[in-house]
């Protein structure tokens, strides 16, 4: 019988958390304060605390600002250069440009990730940065990063906004580069109920730097040290974040039996690749992510059996209009060809995996 499966339904939360989050609500409605405050304070330690880090953590108001704040508070400038991932959500490289830098796109190895052993070829004097994004929730390899970083004087910022909750070595995803930047949107592992986001550094003076450039270059009310913005967290994200935070572990175990299930069942049907990686703890299970030569025509499958599915990305960010680079990205366009998101979350129930495995091995018996 036709189901009706959504890639995502934010509005399935149970009725506990939805009690907590009212309740928080209400609190912060009575005590009155909308910005800055408690709440914010708690989201700071409640975030180091869960990523074991030492690292300060500064909140702010969404994972695109914090990539921008992160360049800016390292310096980079106009005519500065970027190494990006070419295969990323856009914000990767549009904040380079929002600082007036150059992003410099390198293609993606077979895994989906920026393919670190392509660096060598694109540094030069001007290559200030390299961000690296842990696309779909899997880890790049950080200590490979981090030490072509240090011994090329390159700053390595991450791209953490879809890898919180990984970890590599026991050293949580967002953790290792000089910065890290996070998103709390909506549909990330960890979202809040609007926009919101986080940096984190090791180093203090740059978390001072970040501090203030959040908040109209202000060291303390009124004293303006250098020209800033307005990146702050709500409060309210903040309060809610605080509340979700609970219930990531419980999700994380949710995402991964139900991504074991799709694993075990769809291994050698048709022509699908599977998410290989993603019981590890390397990988925060975000997105399962199959890559098939058929998936515009599975998807529309799927489709028509009631399942939503998504394509993370259709095109590559040089192939956008706001940079349309010539340069060709082999690897980046074959995933944008054949990537398809299978639903993965946690409101989703084992006997809807069972029903989009089954559709998925009707699709090849029909196709094949
Ligand atoms: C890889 C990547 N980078 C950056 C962002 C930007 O985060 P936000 O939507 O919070 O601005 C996102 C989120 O959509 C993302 O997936």
């Amino acid at each position: 019988m036709k189901q009706q499966v959504p890639f995502l339904d934010l509005s399935l939360i149970d009725q506990e958390l939805k009690s907590a989050l009212e309740q928080k609500f209400s609190e912060m409605l009575s005590k009155g304060i909308f910005s800055g405050g408690e709440e914010v304070d708690f989201l700071s330690n409640n975030l180091a605390k869960y990523l074991n880090t030492d690292n300060e953590v500064i909140p702010c108001s969404n994972g695109t600002d914090a990539l921008e704040v992160a360049l800016r508070a390292l310096g980079i400038s106009e005519g500065d250069e970027v190494i990006v991932p070419a295969l990323s959500w856009i914000s990767t490289a549009e904040a380079v440009s929002m600082v007036r830098a150059i992003p410099v796109f390198i293609d993606t190895d077979t895994s989906g990730l920026m393919d670190l052993g392509l660096l060598d070829k694109v540094i030069n004097p001007m290559t200030k940065a390299v961000i690296g994004v842990h696309l779909y929730g899997k880890m790049l390899d950080m200590e490979k990063l981090v030490a072509w970083g240090k011994l090329n004087a390159v700053k390595v910022i991450e791209d953490n906004a879809q890898g919180f909750g990984a970890h590599q070595g026991g050293k949580s995803a967002g953790c290792w580069g000089d910065v890290g930047c996070f998103s709390f949107y909506p549909t990330k592992n960890l979202g809040a109920l609007g926009e919101a986001g986080a940096l984190i550094t090791h180093d203090e003076q740059l978390a001072k730097k970040i501090r203030m450039l959040i908040n109209h270059g202000q060291s303390f009310r009124d004293r303006h040290e250098m020209l800033g913005r307005n990146s702050r967290i709500d409060s309210i994200q903040a309060g809610f974040l605080n509340v979700k935070l609970a219930y990531f572990k419980k999700w994380q175990e949710k995402r991964k039996i139900l991504a074991d299930i799709y694993l075990q069942n769809l291994t050698g049907v048709g022509d699908l690749i599977l998410p290989e990686t993603i019981l590890g703890s390397e990988h925060n299970a975000h997105l399962f992510v199959v890559q098939s030569n058929f998936r515009d025509e599975l998807k529309q499958y799927l489709e028509d059996m009631g399942i939503g599915t998504a394509i993370h990305y259709p095109t590559i960010i040089p192939k956008m209009k706001p940079y349309l680079i010539q340069k060709e990205f082999h690897v980046s366009e074959i995933w944008s060809k054949r990537a398809l998101s299978l639903p993965l979350n946690p409101f989703l129930k084992k006997n809807e995996v069972w029903y989009i495995i089954e559709e998925i091995k009707k699709f090849y018996s029909k196709t094949s």
